[in-house]
C-alpha cells in the first residue's frame, strides 16, 4: 500500500501508532477549521453537545474546559481515537461532564433527543450513507437543536491525491440538500479560506 493510501485510511479510521500520529497531524492541519466551527457552536454552560468523529478528542476537551457544567459527548468508530480521547478527557469523564463512546454515525449510541447541539468536522466524506447518518443525528437532537457539519468542498479536496482513496466528496449545495431532506430547517452555510483550502460549515436547526 502506498503512502497516500495509508494516510487516507488513517484519516478515515485512525488505527495503531500511525493512527495516533495522524491524530496529532490533524490537530495541527484542522485547527483553524475546528475553531471556526466551534465559534458557530457557541458552547454555553447549559448545553448538551455531541461531537461525531472527534479524532483524539482535543476539541471536546477545550469545550468542556470552557463550559464547566453541561455535558459533552463524543462518538467515533476508531478504537485508537476513542482510547486517546478517553485518556485526554479522563478528568471530565470522571466528573460526569463527558461521555465518549465507540460508535458509528449510522447508529449513534444515545437516546432520542439527548443533545441540543451536534457538530462534526471532516467526517462526512466517510459516512457510508449520509441520509441514514443525518436521520440518526435528527433523532438524537432535541427540537430546535443545532447541527453543524464542517467540510472542505469537492472542488478543493479532489486536488489532494490522497482523497482518491475512500473519500466521498461533496459540494456545499449537496450537503445543504441532504440536510434539508433529513428534515432540518433554517439551513445556512458559513465559509472561509484556510491556507489554499476552503472551510464550509452547513448549519441547520431541527
Ligand atoms: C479525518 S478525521 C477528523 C478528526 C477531527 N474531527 C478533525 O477535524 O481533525 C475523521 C474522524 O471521524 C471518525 N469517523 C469517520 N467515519 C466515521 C463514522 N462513519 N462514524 C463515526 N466516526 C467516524 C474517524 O475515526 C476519525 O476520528
Amino acid at each position: 500500500m502506498g503512502i497516500k493510501e495509508t494516510l487516507a485510511r488513517n484519516f478515515r479510521q485512525p488505527s495503531g501508532l500511525m493512527g495516533k500520529l495522524v491524530g496529532l497531524f490533524m490537530n495541527k492541519g484542522n485547527d483553524f477549521m475546528n475553531r471556526f466551527t466551534i465559534d458557530f457552536l457557541h458552547p454555553q454552560s447549559s448545553d448538551r453537545i455531541l461531537e461525531i468523529g472527534f479524532g483524539n478528542g482535543k476539541y471536546m476537551h477545550e469545550i468542556a474546559g470552557k463550559i464547566k457544567t453541561g455535558f459533552v459527548a463524543g462518538v467515533d468508530f476508531s478504537k485508537t481515537m476513542v482510547a486517546q480521547a478517553r485518556k485526554r478527557n479522563y478528568t471530565y469523564i470522571k466528573q460526569g461532564l463527558m461521555d465518549i463512546k465507540l460508535g458509528e454515525v449510522q447508529q449513534i449510541p444515545f437516546e432520542n433527543e439527548s443533545f441540543n447541539k451536534v457538530f462534526t468536522v471532516n467526517t462526512i466524506y466517510f459516512w457510508p450513507n449520509p441520509d441514514s447518518g443525518l436521520k440518526e443525528i435528527h433523532r438524537i437532537l432535541k427540537l430546535d437543536g443545532q447541527l453543524i457539519i464542517s467540510f472542505r468542498s469537492k472542488d478543493k479536496m479532489e486536488k489532494l491525491g490522497f482523497t482518491k482513496h475512500g473519500f466521498t466528496l461533496y459540494e456545499t449545495q449537496q450537503v445543504m440538500e441532504l440536510v434539508k431532506k433529513a428534515g432540518f430547517r433554517d439551513i445556512r452555510v458559513e465559509s472561509t479560506v484556510d491556507r489554499m483550502l476552503d472551510v464550509n460549515c452547513v448549519i441547520a436547526v431541527k
